[in-house]
């Protein structure tokens, strides 16, 4: 069957017949992590670092194709291709920061990443978890873009050292809209996400400490539209699969407009690039 047709064709009941090591939605434990521990001694785990190792045991939310939460997936179990050749969809977010002259935050991934290392991307890309403020539990579009800004303030923390206080007062997040798609990685990984695209624009006169995780981010730094234009050109430089599809359909409209984004935010269609 045609990948799309196969992955709109699954239930919620389907895919956790598919798949037993989910837990359903009303049993799960509202951790961060699974409570297994992951094996240092898997095979596909082989070689890669400790840290990127253990936050694979993270609990991502598994989805239907109407962005319905089925339940709690480890990040491992989300991320195996073999498990998203089957269907398997999980939710995402991904976050572009803006500072007062437009300049786009960008971020290299560090070489320990065990998907996608050392690719060029936007500025923080993650899951919200399968936990109550992440989830957006009463189901609406609206309480599950609160709980994915929920997850980006505590990964951009995370990830790039932005302090959650600072996130906070500095700025506001945009929810523009959700891009369905899936990508193979290094072998056996690969990504299979509803993404949330959220746009953070940063106050006139304030600024975001930026104090990378070096486990997690190797380089960054602020673009022009027409310097990463530029960059896309220069064969030495690699970019996420995820970003190249949001510059290639919405990213560059969306910058002209970053004065005002009331015509094109809060977009309730899920986007399929599949
Ligand atoms: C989009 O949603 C946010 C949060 O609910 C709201 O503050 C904002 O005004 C909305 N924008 C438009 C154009 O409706």
């Amino acid at each position: 069957m045609e990948y799309r047709k196969l992955v709109e064709s699954l239930s919620g009941d389907d895919i956790l017949d598919k798949f037993p090591e989910i837990i359903p939605l009303q049993k799960r434990p509202n951790t961060h992590s699974s409570n297994e521990e992951v094996s240092k001694e898997d095979n596909v785990f082989s070689g890669h670092d400790q840290e990127q190792i253990r936050l694979m045991n993270e609990n991502c939310i598994v989805l239907d194709w109407e962005d319905e939460a089925v339940g709690a997936g480890t990040k491992k179990l989300c991320h195996l291709m073999d498990n998203i050749n089957k269907g398997l969809l999980h939710r995402a977010f991904s976050v572009f920061i803006f500072n007062e002259a437009g300049e786009l935050l960008l971020q290299q991934r560090a070489s320990e990443k065990i998907t996608f290392p050392d690719l060029w991307t936007n500025t923080c890309c993650s899951h919200p978890l399968c936990v109550d403020d992440e989830l957006g539990v009463d189901g609406t579009l609206p309480s599950k873009v609160a709980g994915v800004k929920t997850a980006a303030s505590r990964k951009l923390e995370h990830e790039l050292g932005i302090p959650e206080g600072e996130i906070a007062t500095n700025g506001k997040f945009h929810f523009l809209n959700r891009i369905h798609y899936m990508a193979p990685s290094n072998e056996p990984w690969g990504e299979h996400e509803i993404d949330y695209i959220l746009f953070y624009k940063i106050e006139s006169g304030k600024k975001l400490t930026v104090n990378p995780n070096l486990n997690e981010v190797r380089d960054f730094c602020w673009v022009s539209a027409d310097k990463l234009k530029q960059m896309f050109q220069d064969p030495n430089l690699k970019f996420t699969p995820w970003f190249k599809i949001i510059c290639e359909s919405y990213l560059f409209q969306w910058w002209n407009q970053l004065d005002d984004l009331s015509s094109v935010e809060n977009d309730t269609e899920i986007h399929r690039m599949l």
